[in-house]
């Protein structure tokens, strides 16, 4: 007995040795990026891989006078809610400045296509002075359907904050998100590179002088969805910093000086994500640092190691949950986003350390930066198939994967397929179904397993089988990464 289950052990110990060896960083990659093309709204493009997804939305705006066709869909619904949406593309972008040069001429010519989609639309969502487009799509209307995108007649209402009705942090994310977008094509396409970069310089100053939460004016709509619960302060120094990498004018590293000090860094120092920027900020700033005039390299490089110390499993101060697989877990739904945002940056800060040679102390455990990598590579390769479950979590990926994904274009049949509208009411028949998809949405990575490593695959679990814009962004660099390394 004794005997038999001590093989056994080997055998599974072999298994995930050999399982780790063998994951594919380049197919992964390549799937990642294709993702985006599944999430597209608007008028396709020729070049369009996913090709079950048709045309979709092509009046957004036009019952107000704006031009709000294009964008993505954030998940596995219809609407499009820009907060998520401009943090994605901060993500992918940021993905591209750091390890675009491991991906390969073709997975980065497709990532820049993924991003210029989004940047499109955020200058179009941001082209009347004044007004920021935070949402098109009434998510009541939209979320009590199961409907294709192709045959939505749910009210595709445009909200938008204004001078009058302030949504800080939905308009300092995008001007991240331009910020960031604008170096990523600064070496192939100047002219819009510094579109963007012009942009991104106006609808900052506009969070920043007309300050105030989007909770307040578009609350019954982006909420309970996109909330922002922890304020807007976070977003205006990300919006800053990553204003500051873009154009290196000191205004903005003295913004970030003043304005730091207003930001919550008690226990937020261990949080990133769409809502929550402040380890991304300390990651950001630690390398941003050097050069500045007045050099200041406090809080952020205490903050920055506080956070790494608080996510390596072997720190004395770790305050996230690790599942029996080794999975990375914090509270709410959607896990997989930061599994993927916070190993994101172990992997960037990691090379700052490496570049200033130096360790982090948490308590008296010594971290060194391959140890960091080491982590982010453990989750990377859990998402990809070494778990319990012997599951990939990205559809499309491996031999296993999600089948029945919470996603209306992937369960419902294509157009292509079945031309008849399929309406509201009726799509409730595949959603129901337990069928698999009929469609692939290659590359999506869902909300994945819970705290026991167990995973449902089922529809109606929208918190583990949705998959999302911004699990996906920080993923596409990691795996640019490994797949180099
Ligand atoms: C936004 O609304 C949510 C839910 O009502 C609330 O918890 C949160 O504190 C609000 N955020 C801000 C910045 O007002
Ligand atoms: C928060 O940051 C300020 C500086 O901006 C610093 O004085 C304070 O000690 C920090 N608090 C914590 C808990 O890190």
């Amino acid at each position: 007995m004794s005997l038999i289950h001590g093989l056994s052990v080997l055998v599974v110990a072999a298994m995930a040795t050999g399982s780790v060896a063998s994951h594919n960083y380049g197919d992964a990659l390549t799937k990642s990026i294709m993702f985006y093309e599944g999430q597209r709204s608007g008028k396709l493009p020729p070049t369009q891989r996913i090709t079950w997804r048709k045309d979709s939305a092509l009046r957004d705006g036009f019952e107000i006078g704006v031009d709000l066709v294009g964008g993505y869909y954030d998940a596995g619904d219809n609407v499009k809610f820009t907060f998520p949406m401009a943090f994605s593309m901060t993500m992918l972008a940021w993905s591209v400045l750091e390890f675009g040069q491991s991906m390969g001429s073709s997975e980065l010519q497709r990532s820049l296509d993924a991003i210029q989609w989004g940047t499109d639309y955020l200058l179009k969502a941001t082209s009347i002075p004044g007004f920021v487009f935070a949402q098109v799509g009434d998510p009541y209307g939209d979320h009590n359907c199961w409907e294709r995108p192709e045959d939505m007649d749910t009210p595709r209402t445009p909200y938008a904050v204004s001078k009058q009705f302030p949504g800080s942090e939905v308009s300092a994310e995008i001007a991240a998100a331009l910020a960031a977008s604008s170096m990523v094509f600064r070496p192939t396409n100047r002219g819009y590179s510094a579109r963007l970069l012009k942009r991104a310089r106006m609808v900052f100053e506009f969070a920043d002088k007309y300050r105030g939460s989007y909770n307040d004016s578009l609350g019954p709509w982006v909420c309970p969805f996109y909330c922002d619960f922890s304020g807007y302060q976070d977003e205006l120094i990300w919006g800053a910093a990553w204003l500051l990498r873009a154009t290196k004018a000191p205004f903005y590293w003295n913004y970030v000086l003043a304005n730091i000090k207003n930001l919550d860094n008690s226990s937020s120092f261990s949080e990133f994500g769409w809502d929550t920027k402040h380890a991304g900020i300390n990651v950001l700033a630690s390398r941003l640092i050097k050069g500045q005039t007045p050099y200041v390299p406090e809080p952020f490089i205490t903050n920055a190691d506080k956070f790494v110390c608080s996510v390596l499993p072997e720190s004395p101060t770790v305050s996230v949950s690790y599942s029996p697989g080794g999975l990375l877990i914090k509270p709410g739904g959607s896990n997989l986003q930061r599994a993927t945002a916070l190993s994101f940056l172990l992997l960037v800060y990691s090379r700052s350390m490496s570049r200033d040679n130096r360790v982090i102390r948490c308590g008296n455990v010594v971290a060194n930066p391959a140890r960091l990598v080491q982590v982010a590579r453990s989750q990377v390769d859990y998402i990809l198939g070494s778990n319990p479950m012997k599951m990939s979590y990205m559809v499309g990926y491996g031999d296993k994967f999600p089948q029945k994904i919470h996603h209306r274009g992937s369960s419902l049949p294509s157009v292509s397929q079945h031309s008849q509208r399929i309406d509201c009411v009726s799509g409730g028949t595949y959603f129901s179904s337990n069928n698999p998809n009929p469609n692939l949405l290659t590359g999506a990575v869902v909300g994945g397993p819970d705290i026991k490593d167990s995973y449902a695959d089922s529809r109606a679990d929208f918190a583990h089988s949705e998959p999302t814009t911004y699990i996906n962004a920080p993923f596409v660099g990691l795996l640019a990464y490994f797949k180099s390394h």
